[in-house]
């Protein structure tokens, strides 16, 4: 995901789910999207920061976009010289500016030109090239649009369970990844489901409910880089939350900063923080009785399973509840009084990691009664 899954972000998530260790990471992992025509431009250098990798995180695919066969060649060549182990072609991305360029989803209107790239691609990649779409540009249109993908025999199609018209406003329309499936059978193509999955059990339950061959998770990844863990049974506490996000700062300042806003870091910060945002004043009981608590929770309002979103937001409401507990009759320093959206608050008025971790460890020591 764009100014999210950046090299920093990849690392942490292969160190907090465990990757390469049993029950551990990802299956896969993805780049940002990379332009292909900025690639093949002066500005090259910046780019390839793009497509800058460790070794702890392959299985790695470089995702390009472009409209221009010519273009997605030579990336696709130079994708390869940088050792991925996959190339991935973005024909869904709805951003206005990706369009303008005949890229992203406006592929799904040009399935001729879609196939060109596509064949380019595998030329110039000579190793396995995979697709991530949407069901249909204003309508879901799989009927016409999976064929001409498929007649191109990708090795995977990461489908987004909504049209372009859709962007994110709906829920996921899961039934479509069962016709997807249901249309590629037989054709050596690997269907893979995406859309408002928020962990690895419901993953395993939209696998079963479609026969699908793999879910992609996006937002889900947000605030927990330990999601692709399954020996873990409870969440992260809140202080090891946090010190994951110093963690996280430090990484991102000491691989990007010179070419990446430290901006892009408040959207993890406030991920970070969310887990126990909402906890001054309620109750967990509270919560369980309220059906609009889950909206102020969970990232997935439309998401079916409130009851996780519970399971999980007890969990931080439980060290929310500790923490004042603790510090009851202790030292009563600003931060006691700081709520967890303050916190938030101060966050978003950082510029380095240092002052990230001051903030956060005097909010964590108060808490602790010291
Ligand atoms: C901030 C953000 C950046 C994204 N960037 C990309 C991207 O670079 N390439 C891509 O294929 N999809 C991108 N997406 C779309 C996601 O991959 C995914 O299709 C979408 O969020 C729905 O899945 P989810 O509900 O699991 O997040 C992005 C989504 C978000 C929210």
């Amino acid at each position: 995901m764009a100014d999210v899954t950046d090299e920093a972000f990849r690392q942490i998530i292969a160190k907090y789910s465990r990757h390469g260790e049993l029950g551990g990471g990802p299956d896969v992992f993805f780049t940002e999207f990379v332009s292909a025509d900025g690639l093949c431009s002066s500005g090259r250098n910046i780019l390839l920061r793009d497509l800058a990798y460790s070794e702890l995180e392959h299985p790695m695919v470089a995702q390009i976009f472009s409209s221009h066969p010519d273009h997605i060649f030579q990336a696709a060549e130079l994708v390869r010289s940088l050792g991925f182990d996959g190339l991935d072609l973005n024909m869904g991305c709805p951003d206005k500016g990706i369009e303008k360029q005949g890229s992203g989803a406006a592929h799904i209107k040009d399935p001729q030109l879609a196939q060109e790239i596509i064949r380019v691609a595998q030329q110039g990649f000579a190793g396995p090239v995979s697709i991530k779409t949407r069901i249909g540009y204003n309508q879901e249109t799989l009927d016409t649009w999976l064929p001409k993908l498929l007649e191109t025999q990708p090795a995977a199609i990461t489908i987004h369970a909504r049209t372009r018209k859709e962007m994110s406003l709906v829920p996921a329309r899961w039934e479509f990844i069962k016709k997807a499936v249901d249309m590629a059978q037989g054709s050596g193509t690997l269907i893979i489901g995406n859309g408002d999955v928020r962990d690895l059990d419901e993953a395993r339950e939209k696998v079963q409910t479609t026969g699908a061959d793999g879910i992609m998770l996006g937002r889900a990844i947000f605030g927990t880089p330990w999601l692709f863990d399954e020996t873990r049974v409870i969440s992260p506490s809140l202080y090891q939350r946090l010190e994951i996000m110093i963690e996280h700062t430090y990484l991102f300042e000491k691989l990007l900063s010179d070419i990446k806003d430290f901006s892009i870091m408040k959207k993890h910060f406030k991920a970070y923080v969310n887990g126990f945002d909402g906890a001054k004043g309620s109750s967990v009981n509270n919560l369980q009785d309220s059906p609009s608590a889950s909206r102020n929770l969970s990232p997935f309002p439309q998401s079916k399973t409130a009851h996780r979103t519970y399971s999980t937001a007890r969990n931080f409401f439980n060290q929310k509840d500790e923490i004042l507990q603790k510090s009851e009759g202790e030292s009563t320093g600003n931060y006691l009084r700081k709520s967890p959206k303050e916190l938030r608050i101060e966050l978003m008025a950082t510029q380095k990691a240092t002052e990230v971790e001051t903030i956060v460890r005097k909010f964590l020591k108060m808490g602790q009664g010291n």
